[in-house]
């Protein structure tokens, strides 16, 4: 999706906004633009999808906007404080246009419910996460002058039969949701909240969606879930079948089967979790070259104290062997990581723990993060957030400058190396390169040649930024 994305992102991946085309130029118009994780950006397809149903079209410009939707997240209070800038920014349009709805999704819709309707009265909508297919219904009614929520959370809703309109830019990478909601209850973490419980989506649809997408040129899916090692397809946690005459599918499984049903497009997948992440998963990403070799493993914190309170379920030696693991059974996997600096109580040697894990596992990516109080957790009822500011951003800074020298070995570690590249685009940067990424997941940027979007190259590597690898194209 970025052609420059930093080797290092702090709390400003939160808040990158999208506005949505898709449209045929009909109905009414209707503007989304999406906050936070990439399950959000997921949704919105599905959104899209929902209303583009009901006769709206989509518009990229707000200005033409007749129903404009932002889909929120609440993972850190900073991300919120945007939202709230932008909707500020559209409630002040409505004196101008008075017929215009202004609507919140998302987390943020679940967790403050109806506050910025009837308190603050900022908005005329209110929709969470499991009632997206009820927004036709709710525009309608906020359309003949009533206010509009529905924040109710389902045990069951997947959008399974829902084929999102695809927003994304490029037309050759994209996501499907294969689960929704949480039941971890990590300290810090409003998610299990604002999603809800755990459920996984029939595997026969995430085939069939993949299949599709392959049909329509994609060459990259993402699969998504807030914790896709437990994903289980009929059967439940404690392992009891529930419908003997259907199979089960556990993440691996389903792996596998996405794997085989699209052999020449590449698959990755995110978020995975530490305590359940399994060798049987890293055996089949190590049999199908298409699952790319690549997982985003949040370790938050390295120190085993600070990770019982966090209620992590894993401790730091746990986690290294599942590093441990994903180097034994595939060496050329890259790993990415989450880290909070400054979790409750975390005293320096707790931070220099997580120091010491960072430069154990070099990490080649890194989401770093201060902790931010969120309402309702468990770490706001238990426990204090007593860390001072200038202590929390001091171990951020520290925590970020490793990264920048963990990220730029990785990248020098790959110089000389070639690797198979998938074709996304020009690059942002020059009209004279493209760009694209290998299955580790970093970005490669080479001369723009006579390359089709969505075919796969090889590129050797000759040179590296903090954020890019560059490289000539040599023969496949
Ligand atoms: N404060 C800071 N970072 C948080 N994250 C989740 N909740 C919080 C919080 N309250 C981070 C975690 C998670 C990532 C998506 O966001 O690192 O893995
Ligand atoms: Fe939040 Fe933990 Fe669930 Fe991730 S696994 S969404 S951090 S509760």
């Amino acid at each position: 999706m970025f052609d420059s994305q930093p080797k290092v992102i702090d709390e400003s991946r939160q808040g990158e906004a999208i506005a949505l085309d898709s449209s045929p130029d009909s109905g009414k118009k209707l503007y989304i633009e999406s906050y936070g994780c990439q399950m959000n950006f997921s949704d919105s397809e599905i959104v899209a999808s929902i209303l583009t149903g009901a006769g709206y079209s989509t518009t990229r410009d707000e200005q033409e906007a007749e129903v404009v939707l932002i889909n929120t997240c609440s993972i850190r209070d900073n991300a919120e404080q945007r939202v709230r800038n932008r909707l500020h920014h559209f409630h002040a349009r409505k004196r101008r246009q008075p017929g215009l709805v202004v609507g919140i999704l998302g987390c943020m819709a679940e967790r403050l419910k109806s506050t910025l309707l009837e308190e603050e009265k900022i908005v005329d909508l209110v929709v969470g996460p499991d009632a997206y297919r009820d927004l036709p219904n709710l525009i309608g009614e906020v359309e003949s002058g009533q206010k509009a929520v529905n924040v109710l959370l389902s045990r069951e809703e997947t959008y399974a039969d829902i084929s999102p309109v695809r927003l994304d830019q490029n037309g050759v990478t994209g996501f499907i949701s294969i689960m929704r909601g949480c039941d971890n209850m990590c300290s810090f973490c409003v998610v299990p909240f604002t999603r809800g419980r755990e459920r996984s989506r029939n595997p026969e649809t995430i085939v069939h969606e993949a299949k599709y997408m392959f049909d329509q040129g994609y060459r990259e899916v993402t699969l998504l879930g807030q914790n896709v090692d437990s994903y289980r397809w009929n059967i439940t946690k404690k392992n009891e079948v529930i419908d003997p005459e259907q199979p089960t599918v556990n993440f691996a499984q389903l792996l596998e089967k996405v794997a085989l049903a699209v052999p020449e497009m590449r698959i990755r997948f995110s978020t995975s979790h530490p305590k359940d992440m399994t060798d049987d998963v890293l055996e089949t990403m190590a049999k199908y070259h298409n699952i790319c070799k690549y997982i985003h493993l949040p370790v938050q914190s390295g120190s085993t104290s600070v990770l019982k309170r966090m209620n992590r379920g894993y401790s730091r030696e746990w986690y290294l062997n599942r590093i441990a693991a994903i180097r034994r059974i595939m060496p050329d996997c890259a790993i990415s990581t989450d880290i909070i600096a400054g979790f409750c109580g975390e005293t320096d040697a707790e931070h220099a723990d997580t120091i010491s894990l960072m430069r154990n596992v070099a990490y080649d990516f890194a989401y770093m993060f201060k902790y931010s109080e969120r309402p309702r957790t468990l770490a706001e009822r238990k426990f204090e957030d007593d860390v001072p500011e200038e202590v929390k951003q001091r171990r951020l800074e520290e925590i970020i400058e490793l990264q920048m020298e963990n990220g730029k070995a990785s990248n020098e570690r790959a110089v000389g190396k070639t690797f198979e590249v998938l074709v996304e685009g020009p690059s942002k940067k020059s009209d004279a390169e493209w760009c694209g990424r290998n299955s580790q997941n970093a970005m490669v940027v080479f001369p723009k040649g006579d390359f089709e979007k969505g075919s796969y190259i090889h590129v050797e590597i000759n040179a590296c930024t903090a954020a890019t690898l560059k490289g000539e194209v040599v023969p496949s």
